[in-house]
């Protein structure tokens, strides 16, 4: 059985471990490794625990319908949060060409997912080891799914997008790897020599000057959502 106590034996997922993530039957496995309680303000509300499980008992529901609705909500709004982001990204190209495209995602690319997020009361976001923008960078429980789903691409391995519970159990912590489609993306985020253009390459060093997200082939992780479902929301929706 998988039990973690504390948050740095998740940094360091073994290695069958991260193998689970393989496949969807098996991501209520997962979800048993106990990723909250990093720190006294993230411990368990009294209330919102009463809450849900009042909710539950009444509705007669189970952890793993639970679980389950969290990842079919997760999928909805991650496809969702995807093709809006991609269809700007795409009519910003057209329109501007990719340096202009390159400010309209500076300017852009946070709030649209930020409005998504308050419309689905879900804090979404995107993540990377090798992020562009800093804010984009893994918290702990992050990273160890990101490890996951690297050494599932390094491996050949399809993954599935995964559920865990943190905060105590209150949030489900929903995630899906972003692969490199296309070689459209190589355009902001290939080989700096020979993929991305001169002027576009100054643009980026001048807007982001820790930007790591470069290098990248068709194929490669280039990062994952991260979505932090509320409990109570999915007991709600059952
Ligand atoms: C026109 C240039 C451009 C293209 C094309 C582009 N991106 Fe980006 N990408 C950016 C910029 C700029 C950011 C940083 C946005 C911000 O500041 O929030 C970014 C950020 C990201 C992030 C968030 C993590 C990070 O690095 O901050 C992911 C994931 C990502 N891009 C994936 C992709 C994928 C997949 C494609 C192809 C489908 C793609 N991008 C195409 C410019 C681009």
């Amino acid at each position: 059985m998988l039990k973690f106590n504390t948050c740095t034996d998740i940094v360091d997922l073994p290695i069958d471990q991260k193998l689970i993530l393989m496949k969807r039957s098996t991501y209520i496995i997962i979800s048993i490794i106990v990723l909250a309680a990093c720190g006294p303000q993230e411990r368990v509300s009294k209330d919102v625990f009463d809450q849900v499980n009042n909710a539950m008992e009444a509705k007669k529901l189970s952890e793993a319908q639970i679980t389950q609705e969290a990842m079919i909500w997760g999928d909805s709004i991650s496809n969702e949060a995807q093709q809006q982001l991609m269809s700007s990204l795409h009519q910003a190209v057209e329109e501007k060409g990719y340096a202009g495209a390159l400010e309209f995602c500076n300017v852009n690319a946070a709030p649209i997912v930020n409005d998504l997020s308050n419309k689905h009361g879900v804090e979404i976001r995107r993540t990377s080891f090798r992020a562009r923008n800093q804010n984009n960078l893994p918290t702990e429980a992050e990273s160890a799914l990101l490890e996951a789903y690297q050494y599932n691409v390094e491996n050949g391995i399809q993954s599935e997008p995964n559920i865990q519970k943190i905060e105590g159990g209150d949030v489900l912590l929903y995630t899906k790897a972003i692969v490199i489609p296309s070689e459209f993306c190589l355009a902001c985020h290939g080989d700096s020599e020979n993929e991305i253009e001169a002027g576009l390459l100054n643009k980026i060093d001048s807007l982001y000057p820790t930007d790591l997200a470069r290098g990248f082939s068709v194929g490669n992780l280039r990062g994952m959502w991260s979505l932090k479902i509320p409990k109570k929301a999915v007991v709600n929706r059952l």
